[in-house]
């Protein structure tokens, strides 16, 4: 690779200015100054350094989302050999991309997955926890005032959570399914707010994470977000 793209590549400058970074002998390859910006560099062997610190190429920044299936783990490799997300995201399996927070083995639906540490640092921290939405389906209907006491927050972990908004989106025999939204990212969260009324959740999955949703991406699919999307998470 030509020098003052690699350099440029590096996030030091543009290539214009990484000419003259290098026509000012402020570049080394391999502990020798050079000027000749025609020079070429072999990027996985050489070392450049410019005004005296070695640099690297910075990683192209990837957002993805996948709906997730059910029957794997939201984790990079798993301690079991189970079946991981990044098993289902075909050639970025190698890229250094890792789950945004997690959903249980049996939940499906939206999670994020990137290279962006920040990133996923300020989505997952407790003080500033992105709101998830999901759709839970439910045995039997949960009575008025037990959704009151859901959505004021129950005690987990010996901890009140903050207020979460449920409603009722439809319910066929003695299946109901609820759509609720939650502002922290308890393990099992959603499960543990059901039994502590008395129900069992026998479906989960997550539809929206903020405002992004999930849509009409298929089972097992994953898509890139868009410039907007990524934007809106990062000014979370
Ligand atoms: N709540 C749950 O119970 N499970 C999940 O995977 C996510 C939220």
């Amino acid at each position: 690779m030509r020098i003052n793209k690699y350099i440029a590549s590096c996030g030091i400058a543009s290539r214009r200015a990484s000419e003259q970074l290098i026509t000012d002998g402020k570049v080394k390859v391999n502990n020798k100054t050079v000027t000749d910006l025609a020079t070429s560099i072999d990027e996985y062997n050489d070392t450049v350094m410019v005004e005296g610190q070695k640099i690297q190429p910075v990683a192209r920044q990837i957002y993805i989302m996948l709906n997730k299936p059910k029957g794997c783990v939201c984790t990079v490799k798993d301690d079991k050999d189970r079946k991981t997300v990044m098993d289902y995201i075909g050639e970025l399996k190698d890229k250094r991309l890792f789950p945004v927070g997690r959903l249980d083995y049996d939940t499906e639906g939206l999670i994020l997955i990137t290279n962006d540490g920040d990133l996923s640092h300020k989505l997952t921290h407790p003080s500033n926890e992105i709101p998830k939405t999901y759709v839970a389906k439910v045995q039997g209907e949960v009575p008025q005032s037990d959704l009151a006491t859901l959505r004021n927050g129950i005690v987990l972990d010996g901890k009140k959570l903050g207020r979460s908004k449920i409603k009722l989106i439809e319910n066929a025999d003695d299946i109901y399914r609820y759509e609720v939204t939650i502002f922290e990212g308890k393990n099992r969260q959603v499960h543990r707010m059901f039994e502590s009324v008395g129900k069992e959740v026998i479906f989960l999955k997550r539809v929206a994470v903020g405002e992004l949703r999930l849509g009409g991406l298929t089972r097992g699919t994953y898509r890139y977000l868009t410039d907007g999307e990524v934007e809106y998470l990062k000014k979370y």
